[in-house]
């Protein structure tokens, strides 16, 4: 490996369009933050950069709903996550923002020198636009019929339903969400990047890093490269973002993902004193390595590597360095689903941290990360995580010897630091070896692995404890108990060092027990005695406390019924007791839409690990379907079956906590629920009209 000066450690930059939940987590943050522990305690200079992402169309969206503008919901959120990542000990040395001067500037410049260097084209192409709001309409703002598979709402980027990427002028029918009129289409001028130009470049680029960088990263970017790259459009109709610098190009904004990237410098040039900033981008004893979650490796593989070789070939003087690696993670499951905001299947950043201390998050949360393939975060093994290895082995054995310490030695710490018995002596040196293993396993971004040599440490300061028996010992020959006792406070000095990087509350609290501080520290020497003798101990408390049942059923319920709640704000559930419309009146015609139809119970049972909700196989005339609906705390599986019910034939299907549901019962409610399902009089037909 080259011998680099500094390392320059990057996380995405996340939206600033909602809170962050346990998968950025999993996905990004917290390995990028073990890293950059560890790097700093190896003596190395680092700068560790992240950001709110302001920029893009789902925060127009957002902001139209709630009828503000955009700034209104970045600064909310930018506010929330940023927090969340303080509160979480994420250790940023800035975070930034996409919507500050500097950045607009840098994203301008940058923008400027690959348009003088012949890297952006303008293109005419046809797009829709919209004749009411007078607006060609970005691709999130259009929805129609997917081609592919007859979706009726699918979006001008992508169907959901089939995961075909569209371009919005392939939709049939279209609808303009903003007017709710048929667009038309008429050709729009935008910048293309010529991507293309780098296929072979980036080719190389990749293949270099065959051997160090993990193998669904490479993967990733082998399959863009191998699909062929072709010029992108990064420039948009908008009015929220970057404004394109050129003349002619009023009412537009530079594409989200060709500012976010330059994201990363322009915070630099905010972090450090003036023209620094260049020691970290243009100098190639920087090693940058940038974390990101798996839905972000092409932008980091591939689109931000082109523009910055755009940018050094148009810019003789002064060169960018590419990413030395970019260790992107794959997705973290919630309890074997996938998580979801719009299903209420998520846990978010700042709610967890309102019922655990940090490095209990940090901890379970780094046994679990989703390296090599998706993992999934299950509260019991989070229960078990924290109290049969955080609190029963590292935990336990601060608190074993601190109070041994206080209570046998007049609560100091005795003797000097080179009183060490033969075997504690031996267990520093096999801390020192094992360190060397571990680091390589955070170079190599093995950090499950190293999380857990972490561990190992601990327990073996367990083993070594036990066997030495002091309360035994003491009582025979206190010299060698206190020569035992001082090993084990060492042992402990060194293991507050040592995980500092997964639990540095508790780190931090160690070392301030035993009179000591982080300044003599670092990652090779904590293996070396360095305790003063004399020094009093500090108060001893204990450092993560369990997690109970209860807590763990308190946890399940919650999710049950987020989901559930969202399930019925998504209409998929009954309708609840809402006051009668008075206002608002439909047409016959709008009603004649709902397709409202007996069918026969077939089959029903309960969804596992839902009070509410029940799974129902059943037959409209001759079809046959699945609907779940959320009746279970009323009707069990064999009230239902046999029963002539009521249900819309033609809703879209949805999916509730992992299952289909292909249609929805009618269902009389009140403010506790469901009290009564509508069935059919005559029970003997199914597939009737009801009217
Ligand atoms: O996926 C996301 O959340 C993006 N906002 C990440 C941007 S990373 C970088 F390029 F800024
Ligand atoms: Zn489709």
């Amino acid at each position: 490996m080259p011998n680099f000066e500094r390392t320059l450690i990057t996380a995405a930059l996340p939206y600033a369009n909602g809170p962050l939940h346990i998968g950025h987590l999993a996905g990004c943050y917290l390995p990028a933050d073990l890293y950059a522990r560890f790097k700093r305690l190896d003596g190395k200079r680092v700068l560790f950069i992240c950001g709110s992402d302001e920029h893009g169309v789902p925060i127009t969206i957002s902001a139209d709903k709630e009828n503000v503008s955009p700034q209104v919901i970045v600064d909310r959120f930018h506010a929330l996550n940023k927090t969340s990542f303080e509160r979480l000990g994420i250790s940023f040395d800035y975070y930034a923002r996409t919507t500050s001067p500097v950045h607009r500037e840098t994203s301008q410049e940058f923008f400027l020198t690959l348009y003088r260097g012949g890297f952006l084209l303008p293109r005419e192409e046809p797009q829709l636009y919209d004749e009411k709001a007078k607006m060609f309409l970005p691709d999130r703002y259009v929805e129609g019929t997917c081609p592919v598979c007859s979706n009726p709402n699918a979006r001008g980027d992508q169907c959901e339903n089939c995961g075909t990427y569209l371009n919005q002028t392939e939709l049939i029918d279209p609808r303009s969400k903003v007017t709710g009129t048929k667009p038309v289409v008429r050709p729009a001028k935008h910048w293309y990047f010529a991507l293309s130009r780098f296929q072979g470049p980036l080719e190389r680029y990749i293949e270099s890093h065959r051997g160090d960088w993990k193998d669904n990263v490479l993967q990733a970017a082998r399959s863009w490269l191998k699909a062929g790259l072709q010029d992108r459009p990064i420039t948009r109709d908008l009015s929220w973002g970057v404004p394109v610098p050129l003349e002619g190009a009023e009412g537009k904004v530079l594409y989200v993902w060709f500012d976010a990237p330059i994201g990363y410098i322009s915070a630099t040039k905010e972090a450090v004193p003036s023209e620094d900033w260049r020691t970290w981008w243009q100098n190639d004893a920087t090693q940058w390595i940038a974390f990101l979650g798996k839905d972000n490796i092409v932008f980091h593989t591939i689109l931000f590597p082109a523009m910055l070789s755009a940018h050094n070939e148009a810019d003789g003087t002064h060169r960018y360095i590419l990413p030395d690696n970019v260790p992107a993670n794959e997705w973290m499951n919630l309890e074997g689903q996938k998580l979801s905001k719009s299903r209420g299947w998520t846990v978010e950043l700042h709610e967890i941290i309102e019922r655990y201390p940090a490095d209990v998050i940090r901890y379970a949360f780094a046994t679990m990360l989703p390296e090599q393939k998706d993992s999934d975060f299950a509260w019991k093994e989070f229960q078990a995580r924290v109290n049969n290895e955080l609190a029963d082995i590292f935990g336990n054995f601060a608190n074993r010897v601190l109070t041994f310490a206080k209570r046998n030695f007049e609560n100091k710490i005795m003797g000097n630091r080179n009183e060490l018995d033969t075997e504690g002596k031996a267990l520093l040196s096999r801390f020192g070896e094992e360190a060397n293993g571990i680091a390589q396993n955070y170079e190599r971004f093995r950090l499950r692995e190293a999380v857990m040599g972490t561990m190992d440490l601990a327990r073996a300061a367990n083993k070594y404890f036990n066997d030495a028996a002091p309360w035994q010992l003491i009582k025979e020959d206190k010299a060698n108990a206190g020569a035992v006792i001082r090993s084990c406070l060492e042992a402990l000095r060194a293991l507050a060092v040592y995980f500092e990087p997964i639990t540095p509350e508790a780190s931090q609290k160690i070392l301030k027990t035993l009179g000591h501080s982080f300044s003599e520290e670092t990652w090779q020497n904590a293996h070396e005695p360095k305790l003063h003798g004399q020094t009093e101990i500090g108060d001893v408390e204990i450092l993560f406390s369990k997690i109970e049942d209860e807590t763990v059923a308190e946890e399940m319920k919650r999710l049950e019924t987020m989901a559930e709640e969202s399930a019925r704000a998504a209409g998929n559930m009954g309708i609840g007791n809402v006051p009668l419309s008075t206002n608002g009146k439909i047409s016959i015609d709008d009603f004649k839409k709902i397709e409202l139809r007996t069918a026969k119970v077939l089959e029903a049972e309960r969804v596992p690990k839902s009070k509410k909700l029940v799974k129902l196989q059943i037959a409209i005339g001759a079809e046959q379907r699945q609907i779940v609906a959320g009746i279970g705390q009323k009707y069990g599986p064999d009230d239902l079956v046999g029963k002539t019910i009521v249900v819309v034939a033609n809703l879209e299907p949805a999916t509730l906590m992992g299952h289909e549901s292909n249609g929805m019962l009618l269902a009389v409610n009140d403010e506790h629920g469901v009290v009564a399902l509508v069935t059919s009089e005559t029970e003997a037909a199914s597939g009737l009209e009801v009217r």
